[in-house]
């Protein structure tokens, strides 16, 4: 085991802010190895024997299989557990079902609403928890989304990412994750529907350390210009149902259509966490066209995850 191996084994994956660039290298090059591997019929057993339950109080595609799939690819097994399902839904306090199911499983993923749940269940379980979403940060996703980035562009450093919408979970985990491996990362949003100041500054303290740059701005024309990655998502995400109406008031302007396209550079990839609402924040054309790496970027959500539950696991 190298040194980086060892640092990484049994922590829990709550924030890309919380791992090193060079642990984020060695995850992604981990990704990108078993990705290869997958593609040659190259079994790749790293845990086998090991289980990893899936707690989930919110909806998910990708999250959900790429996590089940991935853990049976890596020769474990996966439970999936809704929180309906689990004591949890009728009260059982959350420290308990962390000792609990630590004295069961090698690890948990979660998906839920608040972020203070998912540290409040890594504090008291044993085994390593993944963050697989929270309303504040979705760190999972912009660990394959940086892979991505990698794999069309050969390249990390000193790349412009422009994010166009809602200053939200998948925002908040591209600033962090950009910061620590050189992108420039500039958020394009409403003015009110910026990302949390806290989140900024901490971005820009890392960026500094790492040659990049993370910007706010309410112009989406000046973010799109020489932008090297083009990304959205969703204007009202999971648990903002209420809040739709207004929001897509608020956000019309905020859509990747060819036009804004026009506006970055001539070999821009355009990116979307998914799942999309075309028409609003993408339209058809440019989510079905030439430069759109959506479904790579999905297809990276396995990859990215098993290389997660392997070092950490
Ligand atoms: N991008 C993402 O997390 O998708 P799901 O909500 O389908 O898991
Ligand atoms: N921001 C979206 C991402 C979904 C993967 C949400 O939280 O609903």
């Amino acid at each position: 085991m190298n040194d980086l191996s060892k640092s990484l084994k049994g922590r829990d994956f709550l924030s890309l802010k919380d791992f090193t660039p060079e642990e984020i290298f060695y995850l992604l090059d981990l990704a990108d190895e078993l990705k290869a591997k997958l593609k040659k019929g190259e079994p790749h057993p790293i845990l086998a024997g090991k289980t990893l339950g899936m707690i989930f109080t919110k909806r998910s595609t990708r999250t959900r299989v790429s996590f089940e799939v991935g853990m049976y690819q890596l020769g474990g097994y996966p439970l999936f557990l809704t929180h309906e399902d689990l004591q949890l839904g009728r009260g059982e306090t959350i420290a308990d079902t962390a000792r609990v199911l630590s004295r069961y499983l090698n690890g948990i993923m979660i998906r839920t609403y608040s972020h203070q749940d998912v540290e409040e269940l890594a504090a008291h379980a044993t085994i390593p928890v993944i963050n697989g979403l929270t309303d504040f940060l979705h760190p999972t996703q912009a660990l394959a989304d940086i892979m991505t980035v990698r794999e069309w562009k050969g390249k990390l450093k000193g790349l412009n990412l422009t994010f166009i919408g809602d200053g939200n979970n998948v925002a908040h985990s591209l600033m962090y994750g950009g910061a620590k491996v050189g992108l420039n990362v500039t958020i394009a949003c409403p003015s009110g529907y910026e990302p949390l100041p806290q989140v900024v500054e901490e971005a820009r303290r890392i960026a500094a350390a790492n040659g990049s740059q993370i910007a706010v701005t309410n112009d989406i024309r000046e973010a799109a210009e020489g932008a090297d990655v083009l990304y959205t998502d969703v204007w009202a995400s999971m648990g903002q149902e209420g809040e739709a109406e207004k929001r897509r008031q608020a956000f019309k302007k905020f859509q990747i259509n060819s036009e804004l396209l026009k506006l970055a550079k001539p070999d821009a990839m355009v990116m979307h966490c998914l799942p999309a609402h075309r028409g609003e924040e993408i339209t058809d054309e440019v989510m079905d066209g030439p430069q759109s790496a959506v479904f790579d970027e999905a297809e990276n959500r396995l990859h990215a995850h098993k290389a997660i539950m392997a070092a950490l696991m």
